[in-house]
C-alpha cells in the first residue's frame, strides 16, 4: 500500500532520528554549554497576533553591518538545515559531498530526489583536490558542500585547496562555516567568488534553540533562494532574540574564547592518554578514536556522559563537544578511568 502512496525515494530513506538519550553531561550535539539569559521583561507587551517580519529586515541589518555586506546578500533560515533544503531546491543535483562530513547535505538531496556524489577526504581529513577536480569534470555537480571547519573531523581545510575547488566548480560551492567562530582561519564572506555561498549559524555559539541560520552570497543568487523561502520561516521571537544576541558581541566572544581555551586543554590531555588517538580541532568539538569503542561509549553513558558515536567509515571514532570546565574535567576523569589511564 505504502509503495502506491509514497514517493520511491522517500520510502527508501531511513528516518533521521535524533534520539533523546537521558544524560547528565550532554556532549554529543556541538551546542555551546553557555546559555545567554534573556531578560524576562522582553516578553512584556509581546503580542503574537501578527505574522513575523517576512524579510527579517531588522535582523538582517544588524548582521549585514557586522559582516560588512548588504542586507540583500543575506537570506535566513530556520537553522542552516532549512537553508540546505532551499539551496538544494534552487540549484539541484548532482550534489557533491566530501566525506566524512555533515549528514544533512546528503539526506536533503535524497529527500528531494537529487543524485549525490561522494568524494573521500584524504588521510589527514583535508580535501583531495585531484580527486575532487577529476570528479567535478566527470560528473558536473551543481552543488558542492564544503564544511570548514568540518563536522565531524574538526579541522579547517587548507584555504588554497578550497579555492582550487571553487575555481574548478561547474556549479555553486556552499562553504558551511558553522564552526568558524572557534577557528583562526579566514572565512569566505567577502572573498568575492560569484559561485560561492557561505552558510553561518547561531546554533554553535549559544543560540541553538532559536533556529537561526544565514546564507550569504551574491545578491542575484540570494534572490533566487528567497523565491523558495517560506514567507514566515523564522518566528518573531527568534528574530528579536537573535537580533539582541548579535547586538551583544561580548557574550558570544567571551563564551567562544572559553570554549577554545577548554578545547586546547581537552586536546592536550587526551593526547597523553594511551589507547586514544585524538585529532586537532578548529571547532567546538574533538574527534577521537579508541580500540574498544563499544565499551567506552557504554561506560561513559553509565556515568551520565553522552558523546557522539560515529559510524560508517568512522567506526570506532567519537566526537565530544567541548563543555564547561567542570563537564570536561568529569569527562576526562571518566575517560582516564575506563581506558586504564590512571
Ligand atoms: C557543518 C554543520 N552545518 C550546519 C549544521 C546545522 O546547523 P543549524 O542548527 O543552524 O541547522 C550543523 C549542525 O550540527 C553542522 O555541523
Amino acid at each position: 500500500m505504502l509503495s502506491r502512496l509514497v514517493k520511491e525515494n522517500i520510502l527508501a530513506l531511513k528516518p533521521y532520528e535524533i534520539k533523546d538519550i537521558p544524560c547528565r553531561v550532554k556532549l554529543d550535539a556541538n551546542e555551546s554549554p553557555y546559555g545567554y539569559v534573556f531578560e524576562e521583561r522582553l516578553l512584556e507587551g509581546f503580542k503574537p497576533n501578527r505574522y513575523p517580519d517576512p524579510q527579517a529586515m531588522g535582523l538582517k541589518r544588524v548582521l549585514a553591518k557586522q559582516l560588512n555586506v548588504k542586507a540583500e546578500n543575506i537570506v535566513y533560515g530556520n537553522g542552516s538545515d532549512e537553508l540546505i533544503y532551499y539551496i538544494t531546491m534552487v540549484f539541484g543535483g548532482p550534489v557533491m559531498v566530501l566525506q566524512p562530513t555533515f549528514a544533512m547535505y546528503e539526506i536533503v538531496a535524497k529527500v528531494l530526489g537529487e543524485e549525490t556524489i561522494s568524494v573521500a577526504l584524504d588521510g589527514g581529513f583535508d580535501i583531495d583536490v585531484d580527486r575532487v577536480v577529476e570528479t567535478i569534470n566527470k560528473e558536473k555537480p551543481r552543488i558542492i558542500y564544503i564544511s570548514s571547519p568540518n563536522n565531524p573531523s574538526g579541522n579547517a581545510f587548507e584555504r588554497e585547496r578550497i579555492i582550487q575547488v571553487i575555481n574548478a566548480a561547474t556549479g555553486v560551492v556552499i562553504v558551511d562555516e558553522a564552526y568558524i567562530a572557534f577557528s583562526s582561519v579566514e572565512g569566505f564572506i567577502n572573498a568575492h567568488y560569484e559561485n560561492v555561498i557561505v552558510m553561518r549559524t547561531m546554533s554553535k555559539i549559544g543560540f541553538a534553540a532559536l533556529r537561526m541560520g544565514f546564507a550569504i552570497g551574491y545578491e542575484r543568487l540570494i534572490a533566487e533562494i528567497n523565491k523558495v523561502r517560506l514567507p514566515y520561516n523564522v518566528n518573531t521571537l527568534s528574530q528579536e532574540l537573535a537580533m539582541r544576541a548579535l547586538d551583544n558581541p561580548y557574550f558570544i566572544n567571551h563564551t567562544v574564547e572559553k570554549i577554545v581555551e577548554e578545547r586546547r586543554r581537552l586536546y592536550e590531555t587526551m593526547r597523553g592518554l594511551h589507547g586514544i588517538k585524538v585529532y586537532p580541532s578548529e571547532a567546538n568539538f574533538i574527534l577521537f578514536k579508541t580500540k574498544s569503542a563499544k565499551d567506552i561509549y557504554a561506560s561513559l553513558l553509565r556515568q551520565g556522559i553522552l558523546v557522539k558515536k560515529l559510524g560508517g567509515a568512522l567506526e570506532g571514532y567519537f566526537r565530544v563537544t567541548v563543555g564547561t570546565p567542570d563537564e570536561n574535567e568529569f569527562f576526562l576523569r571518566t575517560l582516564r578511568e575506563i581506558t586504564g589511564n590512571v
